[in-house]
């Protein structure tokens, strides 16, 4: 049997990491949490495995934790959900450990507090400034900026979409099987330069969510 892929979670223990890792859990993945602080890591690890328990039908999850360097070090694929103002100096305390490795970068280039209005980053888009910061050899992808994380974990079913973006061909279907284990549909978007739209909508998203009160998402249509 292959040995299952690890997902490492940087910034685990936030709104959006420990939505995905509950769903991931819940699906069998083996997630790993990440944090700067081990005992926040271990308090979401162990919410996580009460929660992902639940209809596993006695499988225990796999759901373990540790420190951010660690985690990259460890793990096959690494997620990073940490705030706009924290991914330059994040991944490049990772950058050492990840080398050869898929990464999925969620940053949305928010700057508070005027979250509503569309910022551009100088480099075009918050994904193409991950691939600066950690190098050619290293198989970035962005994904999941308009998923609401309470939406993520309510565990509840989810009626959205995810667009997923990224230059590195051969990788695309592990990240869209990913987006598929969280319970979405995962659609790919074109190279990381497109990463801005998906950002940039964002905080159209938020704006919307503000007058109607709720929490949108996206839904391409007009499949068939
Ligand atoms: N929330 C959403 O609905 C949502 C949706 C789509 C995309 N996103 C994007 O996902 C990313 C994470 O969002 P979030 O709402 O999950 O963020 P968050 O909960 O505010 O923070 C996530 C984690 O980042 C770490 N962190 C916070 N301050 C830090 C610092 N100064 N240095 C290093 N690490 C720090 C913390 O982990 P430790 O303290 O455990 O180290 C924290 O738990 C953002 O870029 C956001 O734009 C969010």
């Amino acid at each position: 049997m292959n040995t299952p892929l690890k997902i490492g979670i940087i910034g685990g223990t936030g709104a959006l990491g420990s939505g995905l890792a509950a769903r991931w859990a819940k699906a069998g993945r083996y997630v790993v949490i990440g944090s700067r602080r081990i005992e926040s890591a271990q308090a979401t690890c162990e919410s996580i495995v009460a929660g992902a328990i639940e209809g596993r039908d006695n499988e225990a999850p796999r759901v373990s934790y540790g420190l951010n360097v660690d985690v990259a070090r460890d793990a096959d694929v690494i997620v990073v959900t940490v705030p706009f103002d924290q991914q330059e100096k994040t991944l490049a305390s990772i950058r050492e450990f990840v080398q050869g490795k898929i990464v999925i970068d969620t940053t949305v280039p928010l700057l508070p507090p005027k979250v509503g209005t569309v910022n551009v980053p100088e480099s075009g888009a918050a994904a193409v400034s991950a691939k600066c910061i950690l190098g050619e050899d290293v198989k970035v992808f962005s994904a999941f900026h308009n998923v609401a994380a309470d939406k993520l974990q309510s565990l509840e079913e989810l009626d959205c979409d995810v667009l997923v973006f990224g230059d590195d061909k051969d990788d695309r279907p592990v990240v869209i099987s990913l987006v598929e284990d969280a319970g979405m549909r995962g659609f790919y978007g074109g190279g990381l330069r497109n990463s801005i739209a998906a950002e940039a909508l964002t905080s159209v998203l938020i704006t919307i969510n503000r007058q109607l009160k709720c929490q949108t998402g996206i839904r391409l249509v007009g499949m068939h």
